[in-house]
Order: C-alpha cells, then structure tokens, then sequence
C-alpha cells in the first residue's frame, strides 16, 4: 500500500500517519522529518536547508527528490510506504511517475485555518522520535515532558509565527496544481483520492481513513 498523505501544515498529517504505519505497517516518510534530522545532525545539506525551513521556505525540489528516492529504496518499503509532506510541488509529482512509483491512495487532509492555527500554536514535539503533542488537545502526562523518555518536549523552529504564514502561503500557491494533477490521475483511474475534512478528534479521523483504506 501507497500512500499520500496531503494537507496544509498543521492539518493533522504526522499525528495520522503514524496512526495509519503502525495499523498498516509501513514505514512513514515525512521529508519534513528528513530535513530536520538533516539540520540536528548538521549533515551537508542540513546545513544549507537551515535557514530556509526555519523561515517556513520550501527547499528545493532537487533536495527533496533526492531524499525520497534513497529513502523509498530502503527495504522497509517492500510492502509500501506512507509520504507525509511530498510531494508538494508539480515537479514533485511529476518525479515519482518518472521513477515509476505508483500510488494507490491520496489522502487530503482539510482543516479551516482558524483551527490550523490553534493547532500549530500548542504543539510541541519530541526532537529525537518525532512524537507529536498538543498542549491542550494532546497533552504530555508530565508539562512540556516526552511521555516515553522523560526528555523535554519543544516548540519547532518553524512555528514562529511569521514561518507560519509563510508556509501556510507556500501550501496555498502549489496546492491548486498539485490537486489538479492528482484529479486528472484519479479521473484515468490511476489513483484513488479523498478529501477528507479534519476538524473531529484524533480518534474520529482515524476511523474516516481506516474505512476509505479499505475501499
Ligand atoms: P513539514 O514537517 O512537512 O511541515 P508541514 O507540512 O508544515 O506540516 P506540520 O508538520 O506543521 O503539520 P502536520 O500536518 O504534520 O500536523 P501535526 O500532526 O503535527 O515541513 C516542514 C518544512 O520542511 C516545510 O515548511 C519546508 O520548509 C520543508 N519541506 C518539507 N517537505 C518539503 C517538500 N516536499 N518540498 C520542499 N520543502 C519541504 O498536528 C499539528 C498539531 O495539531 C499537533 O500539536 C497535534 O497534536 C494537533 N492535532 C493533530 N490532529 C488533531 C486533531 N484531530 N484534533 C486536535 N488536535 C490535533
Ligand atoms: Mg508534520
């Protein structure tokens, strides 16, 4: 099983994909947790992507390409893979058909920006596993602590404020050509694609995708 997971930041896509790999076990591939593993471990390219993620800027697709295409190759991926935050561009798109990966299902997660902001605000995670929190609607057992480790949870560079509107500006530009791409391929039969409106609890939206992936 293929997976795309879309939606603007905030949207709920790592907080349901890790739901949906643990249920399906599938790896989960988020370039935006690649990225910043790549500026923690001041790797080469985490070095030159810093100041772009940190400002909400989109990196570029050379970068992005090559991260998915080492990491899709992984053996983990046998029996599919889950991608949260790719593509995001048509050039993104256009690279997985070239490199002939086939997607089985798109998922596009929809939450009025109100909410969005109110999601992104009390987030906190844990850098070093990726769990993901919420101070109200997700809180840790102990304040600003990872449940598992004790460790202390932050806020991300990226939702600053001024970053959030910027990445929520980055998603609205390429989202009308990204999903008019995914329409066309649905319309030929080549993918399924749902919408799925995100505003209910966690467990709720669970549910939706867990019936639409038995379609
Ligand atoms: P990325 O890490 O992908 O960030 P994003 O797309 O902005 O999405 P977020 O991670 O902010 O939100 P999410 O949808 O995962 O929501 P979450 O589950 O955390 O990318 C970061 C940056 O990397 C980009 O800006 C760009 O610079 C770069 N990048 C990444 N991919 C790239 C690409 N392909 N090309 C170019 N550049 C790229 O949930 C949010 C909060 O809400 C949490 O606190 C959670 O607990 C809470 N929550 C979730 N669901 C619910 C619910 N149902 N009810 C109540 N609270 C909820
Ligand atoms: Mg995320």
């Amino acid at each position: 099983m293929r997976i795309i997971l879309l939606g603007a930041p905030g949207t709920g896509k790592g907080t349901q994909g890790k739901f949906i790999t643990e249920r399906y076990k599938i790896p989960k591939i988020s370039t935006g947790d690649m990225l910043r593993e790549a500026i923690y471990s001041k790797t080469k390219t985490g070095i030159i992507i810093q100041s772009i993620v940190r400002e909400g800027r989109l990196v570029s697709d050379e970068i992005v390409c090559n991260l998915i295409k080492q990491r899709i190759q992984k053996k983990d991926c046998i029996n599919g893979f889950l991608l949260d935050g790719f593509p995001r561009t048509i050039t993104q798109a256009l690279y997985l058909s070239k490199i002939k990966i086939k997607i089985d299902y798109i998922l596009e997660l929809i939450v009025p920006y109100k909410v969005i902001l109110e999601r992104i605000s009390g987030r906190r995670v844990h850098p070093q596993s990726g769990r993901i929190y919420h101070i109200k609607f997700k809180p840790p057992k102990i304040q600003d602590q990872d449940d598992l480790t004790g460790q202390s949870l932050i806020i991300r560079e990226d939702d600053k404020k001024e970053s959030i509107i910027r990445r929520l500006k980055e998603y609205k530009n390429m989202h009308n050509s990204l999903i008019k791409y995914y329409i066309q391929e649905k319309n030929i039969g080549n993918i399924k694609l749902f919408k799925i409106c995100s505003t209910d609890s966690v467990s709720v939206i669970h549910k939706k995708i867990k019936d639409i992936l038995k379609k």
